[in-house]
């Protein structure tokens, strides 16, 4: 048995408080009849649920993890017809990206139809650490690996890296850096505010998914009990 309400939020409906509103406001039906109690349970394995007259399934979840290549949109749907990461997946889920890479940037990203896992690791509570490298076009500064590391105001609010460390030996346009922003082009936000300009991105990891050897393009399907041992981890 499941509440009413958490079956709308698990099928993606909406999220419980609002499906608390669609029961009220008389829209949904539980075979056939309409239920406006809230805290209403039903039988999930045999009781036809409708919204609006149009019926409603709970799917099972799926999990992937993607090396995102450049030059694909993390939407589901892009206005221009660019190319989407939905479309290197093959499944006939309703899956979405968790968050948000730029156009060009590659890496690690993950793709589900979890709403509610989605939710929680992109929260700030959760404290993903994502780590990325960066190509920039000079050579960064001692000076400002300090000031990334203690705080710079990006859009109003002090932002800082968790790392940021220069990896090249003969050169200091290749870095690496953690943050625990999900904020839109925080990287690229962050190096203009000092002058430079990012040419590259990868994401290495997000929290404690990792793309180990993964190639560019490629992803794995992972099971439920998979993700929560790493995330446990
Ligand atoms: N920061 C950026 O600037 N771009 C990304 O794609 C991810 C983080």
């Amino acid at each position: 048995m499941m509440r009413l309400n958490k079956f709308l939020a698990e099928s993606g409906v909406a999220s419980r408080r609002k499906a608390d509103e669609l029961i009220v406001q008389g829209r949904v039906d539980v075979n056939l009849k309409t239920i406006s109690e809230l805290g209403y349970e039903i039988d999930e394995t045999k009781d036809v649920v409708m919204v609006d007259g149009e019926k409603v399934k709970i799917e099972p979840k799926v999990y992937y993890l993607l090396n995102k290549p450049k030059g694909y949109v993390t939407t589901t749907s892009d206005e221009r017809h660019r190319p989407t990461v939905v479309q290197l997946i093959k499944t006939n889920k309703a899956i979405f990206p968790v968050g948000r890479l730029d156009f060009n940037t590659t890496g690690i990203l993950l793709l589900t139809n979890d709403g509610e896992f989605a939710n929680k690791l992109t929260h700030p509570s959760f404290k993903a650490e994502r780590i990325y490298t960066a190509k920039l076009n000079y050579d960064l500064d001692e000076k400002h690996v300090e000031k990334l590391l203690n705080g710079i105001m990006v859009d109003g609010r002090k932002s800082k890296f968790t790392i940021c460390e220069v990896l090249g030996k003969n050169n200091r346009t290749k870095i690496k850096v953690g943050t625990l922003e999900g904020r839109n082009h925080f990287v690229k936000k962050m190096f203009e505010t000092l002058g430079y300009k990012v040419l590259e991105l990868n994401r290495e990891s997000f929290g404690k998914f990792k793309l180990g050897t993964l190639p560019l393009g490629h992803y794995i399907e992972l099971t439920k009990s998979e993700i929560d041992r790493i995330i446990s981890k």
